[in-house]
Parts: structure tokens; C-alpha cells; sequence
């Protein structure tokens, strides 16, 4: 373990200078130090700090995982890091310390988390080479933590559910902890070949070790062959199941990446196709997880990135040994049936400046921008960050939105790394736009949150430039 711990201090000291020095670093997201991240974990707030823990590969930035990495703050915006927390050193967890999450009581953490094994051999990892056990371990100050324990394993799933089952939310709810895993359970189609379905299981417990299966939740139809990361929560009552269903089928405005991430209102029924609503409609985001605050806000972090997409696109960071980082932490609203996700209030308190203009264009270089829009003239709005020959454009029309990383002629252009064009809608007409910048990551959210599109960017400095046209009033404010 400790010699696990020090390789990591030696690859952050080392390169140090080359990650910080890469133009694309942010302010306000959470980035690995060094090497590769992947999902949010542990999200909490305790003894008078937000933490947030993350999936860490600082030994490889193509990822491959082994630590959880951790880091925390005052504000969920100005993010100091820490040493890993954990990393595989029992037989249980030896192939990865996989996602989990926070539960806080009084003056003590508890971390649930997924040991994952992979046998070496000719296995299929689906049905068998494969041992997922639940995990926990407590801690009273968020940095250090007790011994391992076993509270699920193998011999506790339903018997028709694969080796798949990992990301461990775990809740307290009227006098009992809950906890919702991802799964990916055996079945087959009307011709007998073998289409696995993706679904959710809930176990409870009274003392936080010994677990009780209770229910599966599933789609009336399937759903993808495995959920990931899954998350149950209240809003205004009203039951959230988010997940991370793998293997939809992309159409033109929906499951446009190669895994998805949304939710859906369970009160609504088990009709997914219908209700399932996606998170973000951009090119960059999966696994989120939320967390409730003390003053009772329901806050959203997602990885702003998704697994197995190095062969569609590229994150220009790689050169300078990091990649991915975690999203603007967002507060949930329900309006309806839908959630309105905007980023936390604290982001209004920084001291923002009014942006210079200077023939129609502001120039952002290395300054953080939010850009509001609070009313569009005609029916079409159009934002172009960067130039035409290698810049990003938001176009949005009527209640149509449209993020694009193609030049006039259709071929992509150097700052999307290779990413192309996404699409989005709104309810109504879009209205309303916030646009947030920080380096190398946009987030735009449109009509208070309804639609929200993430997506990387990877400008040259003298790239960095912001042209609106079609916006009636709007505020272009720096830091
Ligand atoms: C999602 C995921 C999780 C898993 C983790 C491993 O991106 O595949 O299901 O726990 O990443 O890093």
C-alpha cells in the first residue's frame, strides 16, 4: 500500500511542471494532478468541507485505474488535492478500486465502493473471471481511512445477474440504509441468442454490513445490456433513478455518444423508452453522482468524459501526460417531469469582471468566462468560441440546439480533438443561455437548465475568442 502510495507522490512530482504548464488546466474543475480520471466518487460534505473523490490512473493517462483520488474545498469550486485515499492492496480489489459513494453520520465517514478481480485466463469477464465484491471502509476525516471490509459478494447477487455489478450508492432512509447497485443480468431474445439486460438492484440493511437483497429495478423492455452507476434520490418527493445505461442504439438527437447517462422519475412507470431523460445532450459526460449539502440542495458531478472513446476523439491534454475532468458541481431542480440542472449558486459570489468587447468579439485567453444570455432576438441565436477555421459553434433555433466542432466544409476542426456535432432540444423555444468557459471545458445550459450540453475544447491562445450574433440582452462577464 504505501509503496503504491509513493509511486503516485513520484509521478505527480515529476511531472508536476509538464501537466501545470499545458494551457488546457483549469480553475474551477476538478482535474487529476497528473494521468487520467474518470468518475466522480464519495461526493459528500463534511466537517465544514466539500469532498469529492474521483476514479485515478496517475500511473497511466490512458487510464486503467488502481486509486481513488481525492481532493476538497470550501466553495465546490476552488478544489485542493490530497493523497489518493485508496488503492488495490486485498485480494478482493486487486484488479481496481471501482466507483461508490459518501454516506456521512455525525462525525464519521463511511466509503462503499466496488473491489473489482479480473482472473488472468481465457475468461469472458461476463459470466465468469470476473468477482465483483462490495467494499467499505470509515474514516474520520475524510483522508484516512479503517480496514477493509466485505459487505456483499458474489454469493449475494439474484442468481441470473452477471459478474457485472459495481457503483454502490448507499442512503439512509426511514431508519435504513439503502443502497443501489448497476447490474447486468443474463437473459436472452425470442431466438434464444443471448441479450443480456442492464438493470439496478436495491439492497438494505440495518448496521451498514449485513445487506438484504429487496428488489430489482428494470425496464418493461430492455434498456441496454448494463447499467452503470446508478444513483436513486428524492426531489420534491418525487423518486430520481439516475443510471448509465450501455449499448442504446444512437439515433440522430438521442444517445448521440457511445454510452449514455440520464434518468428517469420512477412514479412515472417502467416504460425507459419513454422516460428516460438524458443528462446532457454534449459530447463529454457520463457517470454522475449526486450528493445532498447540509442546507439540503441535491448537487450533480459528472465526469466530464466517457470510457472507450480515445479511438472517436481526442483529449489534446494527453501531450502533457492528464486527461478529463469532473463538471461545474450543479444544483437539481425538478420543473414537471423534467430536472433543471445549473451550476451552484457559489459561482455567482466569485468576483466577476465585465468582459472587454472589441469590434463585435471578446477575447477570453486565459480568463474564465460566463457569458448569460437573457433574451434571444429573432428565432436563431449563434455563439462562435474560437475562429472560423477551428473554432466551436452553438447554434441554437426555435427550440432546436446544435453544438458543432465542423468548419464550412463539413470536416472537423483541430480544437474538437476530432468531435463533430451534437444535437439538443428544449421544450419551448430556446430563450435563455448560460455559457461557461474555463480553458478547455464549455458547459452550456439552456432555458435554466432544461437542455445542457458538455463538451471539451482545446483552443491555442490566440484562438481564444467569443462572437455572439442574434443575442438580445446578454452579459459577458470574466475572471
Ligand atoms: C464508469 C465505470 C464504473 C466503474 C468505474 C471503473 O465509468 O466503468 O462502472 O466502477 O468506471 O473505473
Amino acid at each position: 500500500m504505501e509503496d503504491r502510495m509513493n509511486k503516485v507522490k513520484q509521478e505527480e512530482k515529476k511531472k508536476k511542471g509538464t501537466v501545470n504548464n499545458c494551457p488546457f488546466r483549469m480553475k474551477y474543475h476538478i482535474m487529476p494532478p497528473v494521468g487520467w480520471m474518470n468518475d466522480p466518487n464519495g461526493l459528500c460534505q463534511f466537517k465544514g468541507r466539500y469532498h469529492a473523490y474521483f476514479q485515478y490512473s496517475p500511473l497511466n493517462v490512458h487510464g486503467g485505474g488502481g486509486y481513488w483520488g481525492h481532493c476538497i474545498s470550501k466553495d465546490l469550486l476552488n478544489w485542493e488535492y490530497q493523497e489518493p485515499v485508496l488503492t488495490t492492496d486485498i485480494p478482493e480489489d486487486q484488479s481496481g478500486v471501482y466507483s461508490g459513494s459518501a454516506l456521512v453520520e455525525k462525525d464519521r465517514m463511511y466509503l462503499f465502493y466496488t473491489g473489482n478481480v479480473k482472473l488472468p485466463g481465457e475468461y469472458d469477464y461476463i459470466d465468469n473471471g470476473r468477482i465483483s465484491s462490495q467494499l467499505l471502509v470509515e474514516s474520520s476525516d475524510g483522508q484516512h481511512m479503517s480496514e477493509k471490509t466485505k459487505i456483499l459478494g458474489m454469493e449475494d447477487y439474484p442468481k441470473d445477474i452477471t459478474a457485472h455489478v459495481r457503483d454502490p450508492k448507499v442512503w439512509k432512509e426511514d431508519g435504513e440504509y439503502h443502497m443501489v447497485l448497476g447490474a447486468r443480468k443474463r437473459a436472452w431474445d425470442e431466438e434464444g441468442s443471448r441479450r443480456d439486460e442492464g438493470c439496478a438492484l436495491i439492497y438494505t440493511s440495518k448496521d451498514k454490513k449485513k445487506w438484504k437483497f429487496q428488489q430489482e429495478l428494470i425496464g418493461k423492455n430492455p434498456f441496454g445490456y448494463m447499467w452503470e452507476c446508478p444513483d436513486l434520490f428524492a426531489l420534491k418527493e418525487r423518486k430520481v433513478l439516475s443510471f448509465c445505461p450501455q449499448g442504446l442504439e444512437s439515433e440522430k438527437e438521442r444517445f448521440q455518444n457511445i454510452y449514455q447517462s440520464g434518468y428517469t422519475l420512477l412514479d412515472k412507470g417502467d416504460d425507459l423508452e419513454e422516460n428516460f431523460k438524458e443528462w446532457d445532450m454534449g459530447f463529454d459526460f457520463y457517470a454522475p453522482q449526486s450528493f445532498q449539502t447540509e442546507d439540503g440542495r441535491r448537487i450533480l458531478i459528472g465526469w466530464a468524459g466517457l470510457p472507450d472513446t480515445e479511438d472517436i476523439h481526442k483529449n489534446l491534454s494527453v501531450e502533457n501526460d492528464w486527461q478529463h475532468c469532473l463538471t461545474i458541481p450543479a444544483e437539481l431542480t425538478l420543473s414537471g417531469d423534467k430536472i433543471l440542472r445549473m451550476p451552484v449558486r457559489e459561482l455567482y459570489d466569485l468576483n466577476w469582471k465585465k468582459a472587454k468587447e472589441a469590434d463585435g468579439e471578446y477575447l477570453w485567453e486565459d480568463q474564465v468566462v460566463k457569458l448569460q444570455i437573457e433574451e434571444i432576438k429573432g428565432n436563431e441565436l449563434e455563439i462562435l468560441l474560437g475562429t472560423e477555421e477551428n473554432g466551436l459553434t452553438i447554434h441554437t433555433e426555435g427550440n432546436r440546439m446544435e453544438l458543432s466542432f465542423l468548419d464550412k466544409e463539413g470536416k472537423p476542426v483541430k480544437c474538437g480533438g476530432g468531435r463533430k456535432i451534437r444535437y439538443g432540444r428544449t421544450l419551448e423555444p430556446v430563450k435563455k443561455l448560460l455559457v461557461l468557459i474555463d480553458s478547455s471545458i464549455v458547459e452550456v445550459f439552456a432555458n435554466d437548465g432544461e437542455t445542457v450540453f458538455t463538451t471539451r475544447i482545446y483552443l491555442d491562445k490566440k484562438d481564444r475568442k467569443l462572437k455572439i450574433k442574434g443575442a438580445g440582452t446578454k452579459d459577458c462577464q470574466v475572471l
